[in-house]
């Protein structure tokens, strides 16, 4: 019987399966596609996972933030199987179906305000961040963006272009399209040395001055956010600053783009992350990862005379919105609404346990987050808030030796982040704080 939390029986961790597979991978695969942790994974099922040597592992980043709901749920595998079945591929720009329209529809019904009534689905995450800068470009007849610095976007031209970090997303592939860089409100590191909530979240207020520089007056079409800076850091800002933003926006006539892609699909406890906060309202509202449920698929919704600027056939792509991935979408939907009430359960003991680690290991220089996507970020020295980046990297692979997969991120490498299963059991939640605990007593000792 497949085991019910971690557990490790081969004497290495990765196994001998997996090591064979590796070097096949090694063989094959571009050295480019790089491996956070090297175990091949068989099976899937909730919160844990099983890989082809025997050995179960708690899944603490969800494929990067996409099973939000758990491994396989028996719903989703269900409307997929059922639509497989039916047909797989007709391209809705050539020949529609109703999968398409309906996920449309529920995306209008679930959007965080009701101008956010039409959409255009995409299969990632970084295609549909394309696209929302071709949609705002073309509604605003401008040719620039701005983003945040530490924001991450995707790995095409222009999400590249909007992400932050160069190493490894960008070193090497330019030239890229117009964009630019404005300051993100990181409170434990404040690019203005302020504090909060003194500072009156001036770095909002700062990004105002910039914007109104000559060089930048009616050329900006979008300003490109995330709720909260995912790769970058899980960073959240004061819960003014988007209303703020978004306020900035108008007044300079672009587009407010939201990229819920990591942050969305219920993953902080709302639909959108966006919706904690008050007077923050999207002109387009970018998903994707958690709204498949695995299956790649991404959207636009945005407000109707934008979506609709374009010109017929100026958006789409063979794969978009295709009928499995609708399938997957419509049911994955159902269940993060029935889900979304057990995230401040979840919150609250990974909360406790983080919190209570902080008192316990001096690294842990911050606790932050949102929902069911909480993070730490290390520090060799408190005061001076030194990245320490070997340590997160150390207590990654102690926490894989002991049965958990883990992610970092931060634009300094020294955060370690946490997107678990919106729905994960209370004893697997436990066993892995009980694991980050030892693994973070292993990593700094000595
Ligand atoms: C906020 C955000 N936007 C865009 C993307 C790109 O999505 P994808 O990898 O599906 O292209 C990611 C992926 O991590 C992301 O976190």
């Amino acid at each position: 019987m497949a085991a019910k939390k971690a557990s490790i029986v081969t004497a290495e961790v990765p196994g001998p399966k997996s090591v064979e597979l590796g070097k096949l991978k090694d063989k094959y695969v571009s050295k480019a596609i790089s491996i956070g942790q090297p175990v091949y994974i068989d099976k899937a099922s909730g919160s844990l996972f099983y890989d082809v040597d025997g050995n179960t592992f708690i899944d603490m980043g969800s494929g990067i933030g996409v099973t939000n709901v758990g491994h396989a749920p028996k719903e989703v595998v269900a409307a997929v199987k059922k639509q497989a079945e039916k047909f797989m591929h007709t391209c809705f720009m050539v020949t529609p179906y109703e999968g398409y329209v309906r996920l449309a529809e529920k995306l209008a019904q679930v959007a965080p305000h009701p101008g956010l009534s039409k959409s255009a689905i995409f299969n990632s995450g970084a295609e549909a961040v394309e696209n929302s800068v071709k949609i705002s470009r073309h509604f605003t007849k401008r040719p620039a963006a701005f983003s945040f610095v530490h924001a991450f976007h995707g790995r095409t031209m222009l999400a590249m272009a909007l992400t932050s970090k160069e190493m490894p997303y960008k070193a090497g592939f330019g030239p890229l399209p117009e964009t630019y860089k404005v300051d993100f409100a990181y409170c434990y590191r404040c690019p203005l040395n302020m504090t909060y909530p003194g500072c009156g979240v001036a770095c909002a207020d700062k990004i105002d001055e910039t914007w109104s520089k000559p060089e930048f007056q009616g050329r900006v079409a979008c300003l490109v956010g995330e709720p909260i800076a995912g790769e970058g850091g899980f960073i959240v800002p004061p819960k003014e600053f988007y209303a703020k933003i978004t306020k900035i926006c108008k007044k300079h006539g672009a587009l407010y783009v939201d990229d819920e892609i990591q942050t969305g699909a219920g993953r902080t406890g709302k639909m959108w992350c966006i919706q904690h906060w008050s007077g923050v309202e999207p002109d387009i509202l970018v998903s994707g990862k958690g709204i498949g449920g695995g299956f790649p698929i991404s959207a636009c919704t945005g407000r109707p005379e934008i979506m609709d600027d374009t010109q017929a056939g100026g958006l789409g792509g063979t794969f978009g919105g295709n009928p499995v991935g609708c399938a997957a979408a419509l049911a994955q939907f159902e269940i993060i609404e029935k889900s979304l009430k057990n995230v401040p359960k979840v919150n609250a003991y990974l909360t406790k346990r983080l919190n209570e680690m902080q008192q316990k290991f001096q690294v842990i220089g911050d606790v932050r987050g949102m929902g069911a996507m909480m993070a730490i970020e290390l520090v060799s020295d408190r005061k001076a808030k030194t990245p320490a980046a070997k340590e997160a990297k150390a207590t990654k692979a102690a926490a894989f030796k002991r049965g958990m997969v883990l992610l970092t991120c931060g634009t300094y490498d020294n955060v370690i982040r946490m997107h678990p299963s919106m729905i994960m059991p209370d004893e697997i939640l436990e066993q892995a704080m009980d694991i980050l605990e030892e693994s973070l007593g292993e990593a700094t000792k000595g």
